[in-house]
């Protein structure tokens, strides 16, 4: 396995590859990575020649400076990580490779990156559109692998490569998650062990959603309601948005007619976190 720093080098592994007519398997992430980075490269693996990642703390995305500086950052153990899994390159560039003095280009989407998330974390989603097209670019993937957990952020990518007419298809993996439920999140090492039980409540709330929907209820304020009184039962929790929305425009729906996503963010002590279900 061979990690690249600079974009020069990572481009002329490209050409090698695109030279031997391999195909390129990309899973970008941040870091800190768990089982559910783990299963991008695993389900990358399955259908390419040649599997790259990238390592890139994207400064661009973070909207809060404390979530920032908080972030892990554990290079060297990732690497070690990655080792394991049969990958055949990591890109992990600098700061100033990604963006040197005078950087001055954003990639923004309208409309899907003002819900959810986007309502609350302004400029993030412009960060992520941003560095996932120089990765893009850099990269020169056939497929790349989003994890559904991050569903609003799968479907952006999604249209960017739509709109852009980029030839790369995405596909979206199923969400990882601990035995009780948790997602797997890198910044779930930041919980203390009473949080981490709080934290339960969010796949507790995602639960009642399916049931109720299984059951028939379409009425969202009401499935909503209930699903909010899972978390408020719950100490330590802040909800910061329950919504169930359209799967593709990410609108609220006011009732589900076929399928609708239910996600849930909420702050956990100084740890935000987000989660959703796909009902249908
Ligand atoms: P990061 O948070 O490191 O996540 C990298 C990828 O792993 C994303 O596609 C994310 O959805 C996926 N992932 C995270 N937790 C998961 C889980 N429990 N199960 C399955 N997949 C999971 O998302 C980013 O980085 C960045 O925004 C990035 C796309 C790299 C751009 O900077």
């Amino acid at each position: 396995m061979e990690v690249i720093t600079e974009i020069n080098k990572m481009r002329t592994r490209v050409l090698t590859f695109k030279g031997s007519r391999k195909s390129i398997g990309f899973a970008p992430t941040m870091g800190a990575l768990h089982d559910g980075h783990i299963s991008l490269m695993r389900c990358a693996r399955k259908e390419n020649d040649e599997i790259v990642v990238s390592i890139y703390l994207n400064p661009k995305q973070f909207d809060n400076k404390d979530d920032f500086d908080n972030y892990p950052r554990r290079l060297k153990e990732d690497i070690e990580v990655i080792r394991e899994e049969n990958v055949d390159v990591v890109f992990a560039p600098s700061n100033d490779e990604m963006y040197p003095v005078g950087y001055c280009t954003n990639v923004r989407q309208d409309r899907i990156t003002d819900a959810l998330c986007g309502r609350v974390r302004p400029g993030h989603f412009n960060g992520v559109t941003t560095v996932v097209t120089k990765l893009f670019n850099i990269v020169g993937p056939d497929r790349a692998y989003f994890g559904q957990k991050d569903y609003q952020q799968s479907a952006i990518i999604k249209k960017l490569v739509a709109d852009l007419n980029m030839d790369i298809d995405i596909k979206v993996c199923p969400t990882v998650r601990e035995e009780g439920g948790l997602a797997l999140s890198s910044r779930n090492r930041r919980l203390n062990i009473e949080e981490r039980q709080s934290s339960l409540c969010i796949y507790s709330s995602l639960l009642k959603a399916r049931d109720m929907f299984v059951s028939n209820i379409r009425d969202t304020k009401e499935i909503i309601e209930e699903m909010s009184s899972v978390i408020k039962k719950t100490k330590h929790v802040k909800i910061d948005y329950i919504s169930i929305v359209n799967i593709c425009t990410l609108e609220d729906l006011s009732s589900i007619n076929e399928k609708a996503l239910a996600a849930v963010a909420v702050w956990i002590g100084n740890t935000r976190l987000i989660d959703n279900t796909i009902l249908e």
